[in-house]
């Protein structure tokens, strides 16, 4: 066992709220170190130094889990850190307790192991030995930013006090860390006309400014923080409600280089105010932040606004995925929405590596399941004791689902098997003869069905819940088959919901009577029509109709799929490839850097949807880029052999784009595709890592090849 198991948890001995507080401790060593290691971790988070060094490069550390049943601790070897006397000091701030009310407070537990050459070992534990002072950081609040006074000097730190907790909730680190991953120099720094000193990073963007300031003592500079520029080009902060992601740091008369350690924010701009320095561009740089997830997918083609789009959805993943995949970083929110993560898992999984990411995040989901099954909104869960919510809660099935298909992760779906049965038990309590009609839902939320910008919608919630409950009924089959389990009890289920959804909601003719685009794309893609041709059908005509999509959060990923996968990739196109207002390029001819939370999130005239709930870095929109790679580029999944390990390359070429090509890094080797229009000729080539096979689709025909790279012709 981990000898942070024997060790003691700590605490200041005073409420510690937004203030941050070092604990320290002075040890020697006597003899020569072997090997030696920091197992480490705070309620609230943490940076450790030793001898003035920092240890490790985990940002907000311990990272947010469900802290009350799961709180992750850190090991690090320190060999190289220490010498014959060391002094160890961690600072501790609130970071994401601050959700936890007044039922868990700031402490730290550690122990520093060290092996000698001659074969004895010491272990260093926290305990009533260790000293506590606060910090220069007096104030640090992840929505609302830090107040750092660079003259504060704790004259009178204490002992640290014991606190009796279990350790039950502690586990390895279990995803990936949180990391500085670039640094973004000064775009512009410009007056705003309100006559704003203001700074341009060029980029939405998570993270904090790194500065430095000398300024005069006692003087109070500060930083803000926003997304985006108000109609008048002035600095606009409204969207971030009562966030006020404010850097205060007051003078000594010194030259200092700052940085956040315990709180980030969301921004592209930044204001200063009391800046007796003169401002050059060199004295500010914008550090990204997120978890370490390594980048796998590369997309290009011909059209530069799809290009575009493209990079904000890999900013707009970027921006959230900080250990949490949350719907946005800057408003006070910032919370793992179960809806977002699996509208998005399936572009997020093409892009990057988010196997081990979202392998943690679904232990805190099942963690955080009610005993009837229900799955909370958020998670880690607030507690706020609401319905579970179609398209949300299923979060609990998809997102296993799709790890493995993406990345062949068999091992989550035994982990998140239990949790998946739950869920859909935990439907079936709630619904009615096969249809779910009972329970408070979010429904194809911000969609554009009844009037524009509207949160209403025109899709009946207990059609949406049901086509939910059927299509997590027929992944947990599918999950439960891949596991050698008899799944025949729920494929019943399944086929009895089917029956009951189209008895409801489907007419004669195999039409979806409510006759929405969100309607006809989750009745397409689960497969719920008896008449699959009819209701695409349905849906290219309603698309033609009004010339535009009109999908929410729940409808959007289908919508393309639904159409190309029936015959109608031209319209998918249109849809894609349309740049007026509602469309993906809208906001890119906006001049957006990010996936905005809105069609319309910031209008043609320049106004704003509203100041209530408008994040201009939301992902759940760039669920497009799953369809950019599957349809436009035509590399797709094969269920049946997946992980990339059977690759099916079917391009959809449109005479819009004269080239496209994308490539992804999977375990096996880089799958890639491209096609390029040369005269009346389409030229593609397709490259399979060598332990792959792949099915090819091309000039209707489909071929098997193995391991290689492969050229074929058509004309058009
Ligand atoms: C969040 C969403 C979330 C929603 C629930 C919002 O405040 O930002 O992205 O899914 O609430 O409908």
């Amino acid at each position: 066992m981990k000898s942070i198991y024997n060790s003691n948890w700590i605490e200041p001995g005073y409420d510690l709220g937004d203030k941050v507080c070092v604990f320290s401790k002075k040890f020697d060593l006597n003899g020569t170190v072997s090997r030696a290691e920091l197992q480490i971790t705070s309620f609230g988070v943490y940076e450790a130094h030793i001898n003035g060094k920092r240890v490790g490069d985990f940002i907000l550390a311990p990272g947010w889990t469900n802290y009350r049943k799961r709180l992750q601790f850190q090991t690090y070897d320190i060999a190289e850190l220490i010498g014959s006397n060391n002094e160890i000091s961690v600072s501790v701030g609130r970071g994401w307790l601050m959700h936890y009310k007044d039922d868990l407070s700031a402490a730290l537990i550690a122990s520093v192991e060290i092996y000698y050459d001659n074969g004895e070992k010491e272990i260093i534990y926290t305990d009533d030995s260790w000293t506590v002072g606060l910090s220069k950081i007096q104030y640090s609040n992840i929505y609302n930013g830090d107040i750092y006074d660079a003259s504060f000097v704790d004259e009178s730190p204490c002992f640290a006090t014991i606190k009796d907790m279990d350790k039950k909730m502690l586990i390895e680190q279990q995803g990936e860390k949180i990391v500085e991953v670039e640094k973004l120099p000064v775009k512009k720094i410009f007056s705003t006309p309100q006559g704003d000193i203001c700074i341009d990073f060029g980029q939405n963007m998570t993270g904090y400014v790194e500065f430095n300031i000398c300024g005069k003592k006692g003087e109070q500079a500060v930083i803000y923080h926003a997304e985006t520029l108000d109609a008048d080009g002035n600095f606009y902060t409204a969207n971030l409600r009562s966030a006020k992601q404010e850097i205060r740091f007051i003078c000594d008369g010194r030259l200092h280089t700052y940085k956040p350690i315990h709180s980030f924010q969301g921004f592209r701009y930044i204001k200063l105010e009391n800046w007796s320095d003169e401002i050059k561009a060199e004295n500010f740089k914008a550090i990204v932040v997120h978890s370490d997830i390594k980048r796998t997918g590369y997309f290009e083609c011909s059209d530069e606004l799809v290009n575009k789009l493209y990079s904000n959805i890999i900013w707009g993943q970027r921006g959230n995925f900080l250990d949490v995949p949350t719907d946005c970083p800057q408003r006070d929110e910032r919370l793992g929405w179960t809806g977002d993560a699996q509208v998005f898992i399936r572009t997020a999984a093409l892009n990057f590596d988010v196997n081990k990411f979202f392998e943690k995040w679904l232990s805190d989901l099942s963690s955080c399941q009610n005993a009837d099954g229900g799955v909370p909104h958020v998670i880690p869960d607030l507690q706020w004791r609401d319905d579970s919510s179609s398209g949300w809660a299923d979060a609990a099935v998809i997102c296993p689902w799709q790890l493995y298909l993406t990345y062949g992760n068999k091992k989550v779906l035994a982990r998140q098997f239990d949790s998946m049965c739950k869920w859909v038990n935990y439907i079936k309590n709630h619904s009615n003869n096969y249809l779910w009609d009972t329970g408070k839902h979010f429904a194809d939320w911000l969609c554009l069905d009844e009037n524009d910008s509207s949160k209403k919608h025109a899709t009946p919630v207990e059609l949406i819940s049901t086509a939910f409950f059927a299509y997590s009924t027929s992944l947990l089959i599918k999950s439960g088959n891949v596991l050698g389990i008899d799944m025949s009890e729920y494929e019943a289920l399944l086929s009895n919901i089917r029956q009951a959804y189209r008895k409801a909601f489907i007419d004669k003719y195999g039409r979806v009577n409510c006759n929405t685009q969100t309607g006809c794309a989750l009745t397409i893609y689960f497969n719920l029509s008896p008449d699959k041709q009819a209701a695409a059908k349905q849906l290219n005509s309603l698309v033609k109709e009004c010339g535009h999509l009109k999908t929410g959060f729940l409808g959007t990923p289908y919508l393309l799929h639904a159409l190309s996968e029936n015959g109608y990739a031209q319209t998918a196109y249109d849809l894609l490839l349309r740049r007026e207002y509602p469309s993906w390029l809208y906001s890119v001819t906006m001049g957006a850097t990010t996936i905005w939370e809105h069609w319309d999130s910031l209008k043609p005239d320049g106004t704003m949807w509203s100041t209530g709930m408008n994040s201009f870095n939301h992902y759940a929109y760039g669920a497009v880029g799953d369809w950019i790679f599957s349809v436009a580029a035509g590399i797709n999944i094969d269920e049946a052999s997946p992980g990339f390990r059977h690759i099916i390359f079917k391009p959809a070429t449109d005479s819009r784009l004269s080239f496209v090509k994308a490539g992804i890094l999977t375990k096996y080797g880089e799958v890639k595709s491209s096609w390029r229009k040369e005269g009346r000729l389409i030229e593609y080539s397709f490259t399979v890592p060598h332990p792959c096979t792949a099915t090819v689709y091309v000039g209707g025909e489909a071929k098997i090849v193995s391991g290689g790279t492969y050229k074929f012709k058509e004309e058009i």
